[in-house]
């Protein structure tokens, strides 16, 4: 039973997988929508801002946690809190973190297929000489057809399992070594695109003129909430990644360049995407079909838009799939640890109950568009809010609490290789700052 864990063929592969996993739709399709929802540059402080001091931390306590258990996250919250001599209550962190990156993918996936026929309908040359009403349309026939979005869905689930139910070296590292480096080269062809287009300037000053009148209680809470969800902390993710790290591995130097890929990703889409929606007189506020409406419009009319379009939707629907799977991965890692099914079998058991959790999902964009009563919101949006701004918070926030008050400092600081000054920023930030961060952040968000 105590067979030695597997572990990542190497650091490179290892920073791959975690930049996969973070870099996905939320760089892409979420951060520029939220942004242009939220009024610009407040929104983007403040995300740059819990991103810096709530989630940087936050990713180091999830992989520390997840490499001193060497199991999956909610093994690992027993273990360590038995070792640590805690009450077994920690174990229910490792259960709603778990849960919640099951709850994420389910809805994930529905995005992802967006992103999959999106692909197809770019490479089939169908945005070409469209004009504003036809680029609306396409999106609106694509959320209003059920058996549409259901058969993207699918395929998306479908590759997404098959790719983790090979396991960690077949699987998931196969396919990050080849997704993530052609994912640098889309978005730096991209940008260099964008950044030879007329708006480039009117894109820049929209992210980055600050105005603080516009921060908001909800804005800070969306931003937080995006800064969670980005970096991919508090669903269990980083912490069945950071099961499979060796002792070697430097937490602080993989954070630091993660978290600088995954935040160069966000701004890059953001200065991609803005360009072009000024370029042709769209609305920032536009919401989720930020992207399915205003770039295809662009694409439309652009020389060489068939191609740049292809490229584009190619880049959002391998982001997403890096992502897909290290939200699959908790569960599978779990059912494949703790049942005799074997990693295939338990992957695609873990793969049928999303998938289905998804249709539910699906259907908030036609059958069951009505808000729920009671709520206000649709499924999709429920899932979403509820996940993003309070579950991965708040997972976040535990993680971060039992490493920072449970776990033996000196340990800690040694595992990190840190003393002096850098022992005592890092105590200070994942300490006091990064928990009383998000306990501030919700007081504000409720207020
Ligand atoms: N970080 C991914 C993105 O930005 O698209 C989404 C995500 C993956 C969220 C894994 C949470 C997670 F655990």
């Amino acid at each position: 039973m105590t067979k030695q864990h597997q572990h990542w063929g190497s650091r490179l592969t290892f920073i791959m997988a975690a930049t996969g996993s973070a870099v996905g739709l939320g760089n892409i399709w979420k951060f520029p929508y939220m942004v242009g929802e939220s009024g610009g540059a407040a929104f983007v402080l403040v995300y740059l801002l819990c991103i810096a001091a709530i989630g940087m931390p936050v990713l180091v306590a999830e992989w520390m946690l997840g490499r001193r258990g060497q199991k999956n996250p909610i093994d690992t919250m027993r273990g360590l809190a038995r070792d640590n001599g805690r009450s077994p209550a920690w174990t229910l962190l490792g259960i709603s973190a778990v849960l919640v990156g099951a709850v994420i993918l389910s809805f994930y996936s529905v995005i992802g297929g967006w992103s999959l026929y999106y692909t197809v309908q770019a490479g089939a040359g169908r945005f070409a000489g469209q004009d504003a009403d036809a680029i609306a349309g396409l999106f609106n026939q694509m959320l209003a057809s059920p058996s549409l979005l259901l058969l993207a869905h699918t395929v998306f689930m479908l590759a997404t399992v098959a790719i983790v139910a090979r396991g960690l070296k077949g699987g998931i590292e196969a396919s990050v070594r080849l997704l993530m480096p052609t994912l640098a080269a889309l978005i730096v062809i991209l940008l260099g695109y964008a950044a030879t287009t007329g708006h480039f300037g009117a894109a820049l000053s929209y992210m980055f003129a600050f105005n603080f009148n516009s921060i908001s209680g909800d804005v800070v809470l969306a931003a937080m909430g995006q800064a969670f969800f980005t970096l991919s902390v508090g669903a269990g993710v980083m912490i069945a990644y950071g099961s499979y790290l060796g002792k070697d591995t430097n937490l602080l130097a993989t954070a630091r360049t993660v978290i600088l890929f995954d935040t160069v990703f966000a701004l890059a889409a953001g200065m991609i995407i803005f360009p072009i929606v000024f370029a042709n007189g769209l609305e920032t506020s536009e919401g989720p079909g930020l992207i399915f409406i205003t770039l295809p419009l662009a694409f439309a009319d652009m020389f060489g838009g068939t191609v740049i379009g292809l490229l584009f939707f190619v880049l959002l629907s391998f982001a997403a799939l890096t992502s897909s799977i290290s939200l699959l991965e908790p569960v599978a890692e779990f059912l494949t640890e703790r049942s005799k099914m074997g990693r295939p079998r338990a992957t695609i058991a873990a793969g049928v109950v999303i998938w289905a959790l998804g249709i539910a999902a699906l259907l908030s964009f036609n059958v069951w568009s009505a808000p729920l009563p009671g709520v206000g919101l649709t499924v999709f949006d429920l899932l979403d809010k509820v996940t993003s701004q309070y579950m991965l918070p708040l997972n976040g926030l535990f993680a971060v609490i039992f490493v920072g008050w449970v776990l033996n400092r000196q340990s800690v600081l040694d595992e990190l290789g840190l003393s002096g000054t850098t022992a005592l920023l890092w105590s200070v930030l994942s300490r006091l700052i990064a928990p009383l961060g998000v306990a501030v952040v919700f007081v504000a968000g409720l207020l």
